[in-house]
């Protein structure tokens, strides 16, 4: 019989649009090869959607949402100057992307840096750095800490103005994204790298007092307890020791960008964004509004995301790393996209839609 899944998808703003009509040709061409239908329901977020019907999350797109088996969604976001023309609440961030977060309970955010042998040139890290790529999970918590918890602002009585916002964990929150890492660990090498900062801050005390009790029910992982800071420095200096880290949000926020920037750009930088029901699939990336509609921006996130939502919601495996594949193999074929490389990189500088055609040319012959 055949396999029906249904997918939100939001385009969001900027490149969104044209990164996310790659990826549904990727959808569009598995449904040739295999007995499924992708149902895709494409729905209004962020700015884009502020500006058409006054809200950046609205009601039709959270019913969309709430009706689909996963949801792939593009980047949101607005240069400075454009947000200003949005009130504060309204804002993609505030207004779609953490209220999204927060209602799917999506905790678990899993951003892969990786790089293959291959794209190995993409990396500014010298080659002896990167030796034979980079291959690292980053698993951040993704709807507590700061950003979630409570915030004040006020004035003094001298006039003085101040901000009060609040770093919420409790034992549960900590234990589920732990439980995450682990089994994720016990999936790859068994290596988790947990991220704190327990020399301040009593969350991360509280956190590290969870991930020994959660240890102890994986005798055969091998914890390597890191702070924050220090973990920001190794990922220059030495990547290759780390294989899956796991990371409060903040954290997670700030050392997925570095990843981002030792792979060489956050466009290669897919993610998934997992909670107890329902999974949504983004680029880890903004917007890039100074190149949007201009056929430039590279679809890898985008289609990557596609990749990450295959294996993840649908347990198509072996479609998902069909796609990788092709994506890499246009890569090592010689070809990039003008956000990526520089003309005279010794590559050949290809559109977004060029870009998609060679992926689809790639994964025809891999299904
Ligand atoms: C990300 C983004 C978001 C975050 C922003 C857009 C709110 O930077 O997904 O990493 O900080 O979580
Ligand atoms: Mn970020």
């Amino acid at each position: 019989m055949t396999q029906t899944y249904t997918i939100a998808v939001l385009a969001g703003d900027g490149i969104g649009p044209e990164i996310t009509e790659q990826a549904l040709r990727v959808l569009r061409l598995i449904e040739t090869k295999r007995d499924v239908v992708f149902d895709c329901k494409e729905a209004e977020f962020g700015a884009s959607a502020y500006f058409s019907v006054g809200k950046s999350f609205p009601e039709a797109t959270i019913k969309i949402c709430d009706e689909a088996d996963a949801i792939l969604k593009g980047p949101i976001g607005l240069s400075h100057e454009e947000s200003e023309k949005i009130p504060v609440e309204e804002r993609p961030e505030r207004g779609a992307l953490l209220p999204m977060r927060r209602r799917l309970n999506t905790y678990a955010n899993f951003r892969p840096i990786s790089l293959p042998k291959g794209m190995a040139h993409f990396s500014p890290l010298k080659q002896e750095v990167v030796g034979e790529g980079i291959d690292i999970m980053l698993i951040r918590e993704l709807i507590g800490g700061l950003y979630f918890g409570g915030k004040e602002r006020g004035e003094k009585e001298d006039g003085t103005r101040y901000v009060k916002e609040t770093l919420d964990y409790d034992d549960k929150q900590i234990r589920q994204i732990l439980e995450v890492a682990f089994k994720e660990a016990m999936k790859r090498k068994k290596v988790l790298h947990n991220i704190h900062k327990s020399n301040v801050l009593i969350s991360s005390v509280l956190w590290n007092e969870v991930l020994e009790e959660v240890a102890k029910d994986y005798p055969e992982v091998q914890v390597v307890h890191m702070l924050v800071d220090a973990a920001a420095t190794h990922l220059c200096l030495n990547p290759g020791q780390f294989d899956v880290m796991v990371m409060e949000n903040m954290f997670g926020d700030i050392l997925s960008d570095q990843g981002g920037g030792i792979l060489g750009s956050l466009g290669l930088m897919p993610s998934a964004c997992m909670g107890p029901d329902k999974a949504y699939y983004e680029p880890s990336h903004g917007s890039a509004p100074d190149i949007a509609g201009k056929n430039l921006a590279n679809p890898y996130s985008m289609i990557g995301s596609v990749a990450l939502m295959l294996d993840m919601s649908f347990g198509m495996e072996a479609e998902a790393k069909a796609v990788w594949t092709a994506m890499q193999s246009v890569f090592q074929a010689g070809f990039s996209t003008g956000d990526l490389s520089k003309p005279g990189a010794g590559v050949e500088i290809l559109s977004t839609s060029e870009f998609g055609d060679k992926v689809i040319a790639s994964l025809e012959g891999l299904l």
